[in-house]
């Protein structure tokens, strides 16, 4: 971009406010602006990203009117509704304001860039004139699993929730996705998950999409993509990858006394467990499964136990009695963890996942093979496809302690382990080759740039 082009274009970024939203956005952000535009992040009061982390970028705070009474409830599809029906006015003033504040300063707004479930900002974009580009943080497979439990439920062929023995066939046209693999919503209300899919998918306005996936795991999925598709859709995943800096939301401070703990552990021996991501939450017979598993296996572990992510409990308290004690300094907790430099330690031979989008990405993408316990949504989806499609995870199918232990043992000393750690490395060849330049998502960025400069 010429010098001219750097200091007139703006892009304004809104992500959707939760962590496994947040990051790819700001992310995404990183990259752009490493390409000469400047960037707003127009978020939500609720949830907000921390601005000390990103001193390039300038803040759009708006209104999200959550009241403690939605934030009382976990139900995050309940939350993500209201926020689309909040904001659409609010945002589109704040937006109009900054349009005027960077005219008069010389600059113009490019386009507004939103996370698919933030739909009321390409509504106001729209009205406003300007282009909009659509960000899609989980996989390709996950779009038309969503849209295929929509249609069966409609259909009413099959009683909601898929249980008993047929939850294990698979379903037609979404080989290799079984019933149960479905992404079933954590919200209780079916309905409210039907407009959330409607907000996502409907047919939109937005010019482009931009995908956190790439060509190297989901080709013939992004090809019926792209051929259902009446605009431009760019996978240039994995985004963290392809950003100058390691970016992250800092809603939640990670612990980095972890890494000189792994600092001193052999290379492959420890198995990070990071089994909820950032919503899912476990009670207290669950996490003594895991504690007695994770024992039991005799390996070593680095283990994130979210703060209030053990119901009745604020952090470790509902830990077994001398479970510390037990395990010695074979094992290290933490809070939270500096996840992407966690995966990319030598000393790391695998990672028991929850299989959030993110998370799949970066254990693929540092070539580290997974044991998958989905809890919802996507994350099943993606559970399936690791172990089954790209054969670099083993799935666990009972919160068992036995169950747990077997499957750790599995994956971090027998061969068959060895072989999903073979494959995840050759996985992260061919995606830092697609990083790279020439390389797959590397081209689509340069896409996606010409694009933008254009509309
Ligand atoms: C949620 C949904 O659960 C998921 O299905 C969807 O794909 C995205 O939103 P989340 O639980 O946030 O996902 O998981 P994930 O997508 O994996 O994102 C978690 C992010 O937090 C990752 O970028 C990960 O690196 C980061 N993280 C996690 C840390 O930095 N430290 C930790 O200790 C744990």
């Amino acid at each position: 971009m010429s010098k001219q082009n750097q200091i007139s274009r703006r892009l304004v970024l809104v992500p959707c406010p939760y962590e496994g939203h947040l990051n790819p956005m700001l992310q995404l952000g990183t990259v752009l602006h490493s390409k000469g535009f400047s960037i707003t992040i127009a978020h939500t009061i609720y949830n907000s990203p921390n601005p000390h982390n990103l001193p390039d970028f300038s803040f759009l705070p708006f209104p999200d009117g959550l009241s403690d009474h939605d934030l009382a409830s976990s139900d995050v599809v309940a939350h993500i509704l209201t926020i689309n029906d909040n904001c659409k006015k609010t945002f589109e003033r704040r937006i109009e304001q900054l349009m005027e504040e960077k005219r008069l300063q010389g600059e113009i707004i490019s386009c507004i860039i939103s996370d698919e479930l933030m739909s009321f900002a390409e509504d106001a974009a729209n009205n406003l004139k300007l282009p909009s580009i659509i960000l899609r943080t989980t996989s390709a497979a996950t779009t038309f699993a969503r849209c295929r439990l929509v249609t069966i439920k409609e259909e009413g062929g099959i009683p909601f929730p898929f249980q008993g023995p047929f939850s294990h066939d698979l379903v037609p046209g979404l080989h290799p996705l079984r019933f149960k693999d479905l992404p079933f919503s954590p919200s209780p209300d079916f309905e409210r998950f039907v407009r959330l899919i409607a907000i996502a998918y409907n047919k939109r306005t937005s010019s482009a999409i931009i995908w956190n996936t790439m060509t190297c795991l989901e080709q013939s999925t992004l090809d019926q993509v792209q051929q259902q598709s009446e605009v431009p859709v760019f996978p240039i995943g994995p985004i963290y990858k392809m950003a100058a800096a390691n970016i992250c939301s800092g809603l939640i401070k990670d612990d980095r006394s972890c890494l000189s703990w792994l600092d001193k552990q052999p290379h492959n021996s420890v198995i990070y467990v990071s089994s909820l991501g950032s919503l899912a939450s476990i009670g207290e017979r669950e996490v003594s499964e895991i504690a007695s598993g994770l024992a039991n296996s005799e390996q070593r572990f680095l283990w994130v136990i979210r703060p209030d992510s053990i119901r009745s409990s604020h952090w470790i308290e509902l830990l077994p009695k001398g479970f510390q004690d037990v395990v010695g300094d074979k094992g290290c907790i933490v809070r939270w963890a500096p996840q992407r430099e966690v995966l990319a330690h030598p000393a790391v031979g695998g990672f028991w996942s929850h299989c959030g989008w993110n998370s799949t990405l970066e254990s693929i993408t540092e070539g580290v093979p997974m044991i998958c316990k989905p809890w919802f949504s996507d994350q099943r989806v993606n559970a399936r496809y690791v172990s089954h499609v790209w054969r670099v995870g083993l799935e666990l199918e009972e919160l068992e302690r036995e169950e747990i232990e077997r499957v750790v043992r599995r994956l971090m000393l027998d061969d068959e382990g060895k072989e999903m750690r073979e494959r995840a490395k050759e996985l992260k060849e061919k995606i830092e080759v697609s990083t790279r330049e020439g390389g797959s998502s590397c081209n689509y960025l340069d896409e996606l740039i010409n694009f933008i400069m254009l509309i």
